[in-house]
């Protein structure tokens, strides 16, 4: 496999991050993941978009341009030979003597990029669907910045592992705010979709954008809204959306049964709908 540091595509051996870096020692910094369908990055504009906003929403200056991301992350796929899977990319603050203040402005940032080999769209766990747990949210308040900072979703992830299942959706004052690495939906019993409208409590997730333009174009019933874990229990259907997972069935949360057990068809529907648009 073949990674893009700072300027260069390197076999990963070679490929070092020093010590002093900020992104190892505070978590400074931020991420984006792009999927790739058939070799081409999927929905990547308005990925490269959020990458730019999260960075400046924590001061530090994008070190290239939209073009420049996107020759890069092409570069990147096609050294790589990757034809489905995901692009991962990378921003710190970059490498300086420890110290919680920003450095000089003339100090880089450093970019890492890879990809990494996965079935996003023949995803066997789309035909049967996911369980999922509940966990407390207790994540800072600006969930809206795609940080590295990804502890509270590592433990949350863990106790979804750990009950056998394939996410965790955390919950805040009895409503839930998403998934560990997913944005949470369900449908209602008189089939109006429903999600979190956006805040600084919760990514922006670009899959999540996607599938409400979807929902439209289909005269779909969309209610932006909080819910709570016990009517998503009640829920028809539940899914969650993620660049990795696309429109992924959620058929138990916590033990109980989602609807008829099975992936629901509204669901089916904007997966089916959510791929065609990413091919
Ligand atoms: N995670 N919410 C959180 C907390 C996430 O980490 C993600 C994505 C999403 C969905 O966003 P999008 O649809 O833009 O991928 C929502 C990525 C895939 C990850 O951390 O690997």
């Amino acid at each position: 496999r073949i990674v893009y540091l700072n300027g260069e595509f390197l076999p990963f051996a070679q490929a070092r991050i020093p010590v002093m870096d900020r992104g190892f020692l505070f978590a400074d910094g931020i991420y984006e993941v792009s999927a790739v369908l058939d070799g081409k990055l999927v929905d990547n504009a308005a990925h490269l978009a959020r990458l730019d906003r999260s960075l400046g929403e924590i001061g530090i200056r994008n070190p290239h341009s939209l073009e420049e991301w996107v020759r890069l992350e092409t570069e990147l796929v096609a050294r790589n030979g990757l034809a489905e899977g995901l692009v991962y990319m990378q921003v710190t603050r970059g490498v300086y003597e420890r110290d919680f203040a920003f450095p000089p402005a003339d100090v880089a940032p450093t970019v890492v990029m890879f990809t990494q080999a996965k079935k996003v769209s023949a995803n066997p766990l789309a035909e049967t669907g996911a369980k999922v747990v509940t966990v407390e949210d207790i994540r800072w308040k600006r969930r809206d910045i795609k940080s590295v900072a990804l502890l509270a979703q590592v433990l949350a992830k863990q106790a979804a592992a750990q009950a056998g299942v394939a996410e965790a959706w955390m919950v805040e004052d009895g409503a839930v705010t998403e998934g560990s690495s997913s944005t949470a939906f369900i449908v209602t019993k008189d089939r109006t979709l429903v999600t979190r409208p956006l805040s600084t409590a919760l990514l922006p997730g670009i899959t999540r954008a996607a599938v409400l333009r979807l929902a439209a174009e289909s005269d779909l019933r969309v209610e932006e809204r909080l819910f709570s874990v016990e009517e998503a229990y009640a829920a028809e259907e539940a899914f969650y959306t993620s660049a990795s997972a696309f429109v992924m069935p959620v058929v138990e949360i916590d033990g109980r049964t989602v609807g008829a057990g099975r992936p629901g068809p509204l669901t089916r529907r904007l997966r089916a709908l959510y791929v065609e648009m990413a091919r």
